[in-house]
């Protein structure tokens, strides 16, 4: 299967965000990225369900829904009932990851879980088969424009090299400082999904830059 691509809608302009999401609805854009942060396990505030009902209205594609929350588990069901798809929580975020993934699945939404470029890929262990995806940040979580961090890329390696051992089928997301030039190494490392923001919407065709990055092969 070739990559899929997930537009990051912090960067999208929010006094247009319809004129965005319809962009986006015309593009090759697999799925929508969402970032939901809540200023205490990130330093950021970004948006919440309001902002997650409007945008499933005005789209048929899969929400990814990012969560970047301190024990997430009290509003699992709060974020599928706005429109989720695939639900993804921070290793580090919670107390007792394995539940809130069960939890999820039970939702009927997929479950991702997401570690920051400090946390190794070992710790994956003990949740890796309860997960349709693993999403790798390769950049502190909080805000779009920062810089790729290289030390991602052995990391992709160590969970491909997981996910085939234990012959599951288990995606791998990578997110932060994705652009033209570093997602041919990913592709090739074997991401299944780019996440870019900043990549797509500060470029004058966001249109093409999504077709661009589908394209890389
Ligand atoms: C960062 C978010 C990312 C971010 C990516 O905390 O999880 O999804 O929006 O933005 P870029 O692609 O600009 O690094
Ligand atoms: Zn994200």
């Amino acid at each position: 299967m070739s990559h899929l691509v997930a537009p990051s809608l912090l960067s999208a302009n929010f006094l247009n965000l319809e004129g965005d999401i319809k962009m986006l609805n015309r593009s090759d854009a697999d799925w929508f990225h969402l970032d939901v942060m809540d200023g205490l396990f990130v330093p950021n505030i970004s948006f919440g369900f309001a902002i997650i009902e409007q945008i499933r209205e005005a789209t048929t594609k899969i929400l990814d829904v990012h969560l970047m929350i301190v024990e997430p588990t009290r509003y699992l069901e709060r974020f599928k009932k706005a429109g989720a798809d695939i639900i993804s929580i921070h290793m580090e975020a919670c107390k007792n990851p394995l539940e809130a993934l069960k939890t999820i699945k039970s939702l009927q939404a997929k479950a991702g879980v997401v570690i920051n470029p400090g946390t190794p890929v070992s710790v994956l262990s003990e949740v890796i088969r309860e997960v349709d995806l693993v999403l790798l940040m390769s950049v502190n979580p909080g805000f779009g424009g920062q810089s790729f961090i290289p030390g991602t890329i052995p990391k992709i390696i160590e969970l491909k090299q997981m996910i085939k051992s234990l012959q599951l089928n288990v995606m791998i997301e990578v997110d932060g400082g994705i652009n033209l030039q570093n997602s041919f190494e990913l592709v090739h490392s074997g991401v299944d999904i780019l996440v870019a923001g900043n990549t797509i919407f500060a470029s004058a065709d966001p249109c093409q830059t999504i077709q661009q990055l589908k394209s890389i092969h």
